[in-house]
């Protein structure tokens, strides 16, 4: 990709607290307009490495430029960055309008400009009329609107989230999901948003950074993530996944519950990975590209769909989801299955 199209790029950033790397080296390109999920379980260093980017922690190692602009040893306020908290991090003795208008005030632009950018702000996140309201009178969502407008206010080319929404309950967080893809749209700058969440993340961004103990496991379009997980900790964190452990030598897989598939890669222990959604119940006669069965051992009602846990042979689990309106299997009935070898993925193990 041309330089001019790369917005934020890391290069081996890396940062350390004492003995415990939190973030391992990072080589990492962020496209201009992106809207980047960072993904992984808590403690796998998404923080840290926002709060680098935003100039809040130093790194240990590496480096970071935004527009071809080496910006790793500016401060905060010296960057073309701006960065939405964990928690909301508003000023309790001001009101919204103040609130929002404090970086701009910092910046000693003109009182009838601040005043101009704070109602456009505040407009954009939907909180027209909430101006004089203390943070204390606000709900959540709206103390969360705030801080997203504070730092729209400043005009960022790249906007920082960390974890904004995870306060919130899940009808509250849908909505501000929507908003924050609105708002995207409407001013076209890059985001990189943190989350814990793989549906959030799915939701949102247009590509995702899975992290895992300080590093990117995978990084890729959520339908390239989703689809073609490239290991176990991707394909079991993003979506639920069936995995089969199984053995390729000589271009044969053979899994431990039994299947028998040509599969050209080098040899050694591997799993096979597919999803419940793509698993299809096989009546009597009916065949799939590959087959497996087992004991129905739990029957779980999810509306929409029945999810069926079978037990095989080898003692794994396969997760199958069944349209409801199929008629219903019966705990301890065998259950036949099948799915289409493009639905799985094969990953060493
Ligand atoms: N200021 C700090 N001092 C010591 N250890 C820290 C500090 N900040 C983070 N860590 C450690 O770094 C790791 C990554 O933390 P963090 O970036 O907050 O993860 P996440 O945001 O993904 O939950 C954790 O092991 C955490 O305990
Ligand atoms: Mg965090």
């Amino acid at each position: 990709m041309a330089a001019a199209d790369i917005a934020v790029r890391l290069r081996g950033l890396t940062r350390s607290f004492g003995a415990v790397t939190a973030v391992h080296p990072i080589d990492l390109d962020i496209p201009r307009g992106d809207f980047l999920a960072i993904l992984g379980p808590s403690g796998c260093g998404k923080t840290t490495l926002l709060r680098m980017m935003g100039g809040f922690i130093e790194p240990s190692g590496g480096c970071i430029e935004v527009n071809d602009a080496d910006i790793t040893h500016l401060g905060p306020e010296h960057r073309p960055i701006n960065m939405v908290f964990q928690g909301y991090g508003l000023f309790p003795h001001m009101n919204a309008r103040q609130n929002v208008g404090y970086g701009l005030r910092l910046k000693r632009i003109e009182r009838a400009a601040i005043a101009k950018r704070v109602s456009e702000a505040m407009a954009l996140v939907r909180l027209e009329g909430y101006e004089d309201h203390m943070p204390a009178q606000l709900s959540g969502g709206q103390q969360q609107r705030v801080a997203l407008a504070r730092a729209l206010v400043m005009e960022p080319q790249v906007l920082l989230l960390d974890e904004p929404l995870a306060a919130l309950d899940l009808k509250l967080r849908q909505a501000m999901q929507e908003e924050l893809r609105r708002i995207h749209r409407a001013i076209g700058g890059t985001f990189v948003f943190v989350t814990h969440d793989q549906g959030e993340a799915l939701a949102l961004a247009n590509r995702i950074a899975v992290m895992k103990d300080g590093r990117i496991e995978q990084l890729g379009a959520p339908e390239d993530i989703y689809l073609r997980p490239q290991t176990h900790f991707v394909a079991s964190f993003i979506g639920e996944a069936n995995l089969l452990k199984g053995r390729r030598s000589g271009g044969m897989i053979e899994t431990a519950c039994g299947l028998t598939l040509a599969d050209t890669g080098p040899d050694g222990e591997i799993a096979l990975v597919v999803r419940p959604e793509s698993l299809r119940r096989l009546a009597p006669a009916e065949r799939a590209e590959i087959e497996a069965g087992g004991r129905v051992e739990e029957i779980v009602f999810l509306g929409a769909h029945v999810r069926y846990v079978l037990a095989l042979s080898s003692g794994e689990r396969l997760r199958v989801q069944d349209p409801v309106e199929q008629p219903r299997a019966a705990l301890g009935d065998v259950m036949r299955v099948g799915w289409s070898r493009a639905a799985q993925r094969i990953i060493a193990a």
